[in-house]
């Protein structure tokens, strides 16, 4: 038997849901593992565009378009938001770490109008 590279471990691990930290996250989601990684990236995304704004209100950085293309681009996020969160990526399905609460889809309809509301504002 020829020995097994240390590449194709981490590739099986990683394939498997198991993080060299020992955690086991489910082994048939990968998909939705992934879900949850993005959109954790997208939501630090919009708050870098919060940062935008705010340094602009607040320390006079940057321009008033900045702040036009930070908000145009909050609206337009805010529209990706009701598909982010697909059944059973929630903190108790063990899928990967999110701070995404149960309740969520205890009324997905509040949720997704709240995400609507994101669009209006300010
Ligand atoms: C300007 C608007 C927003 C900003 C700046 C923002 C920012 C953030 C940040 C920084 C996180 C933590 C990301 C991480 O490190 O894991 C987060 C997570 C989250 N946000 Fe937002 N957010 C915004 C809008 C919204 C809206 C409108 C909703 C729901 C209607 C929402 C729901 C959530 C949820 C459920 C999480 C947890 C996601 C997870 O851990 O899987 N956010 N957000």
């Amino acid at each position: 038997m020829g020995r097994v590279s240390l590449t194709a471990v981490l590739v099986a691990a990683a394939a498997f849901g198991i993080n060299l930290t020992g955690n086991y996250y489910a082994a048939a989601s990968p998909d939705l593992a992934k879900v949850i990684q993005d959109r954790r990236q997208f939501m630090k995304g919009n708050a870098q565009q919060m940062v935008t704004i705010n340094n602009f209100l607040e320390k006079g950085q940057g321009t008033s378009e900045d702040v036009v293309n930070a908000s145009e681009t909050l609206a337009a996020n805010s529209k990706k938001i009701g598909d982010m969160f697909p059944k059973g990526t929630g903190i108790d399905d063990g899928v990967a770490q999110t701070h995404a609460e149960m309740a969520i889809w205890g009324d997905l309809a509040g949720f997704k109008a709240a995400a609507d509301n994101m669009e209006l504002w300010p």
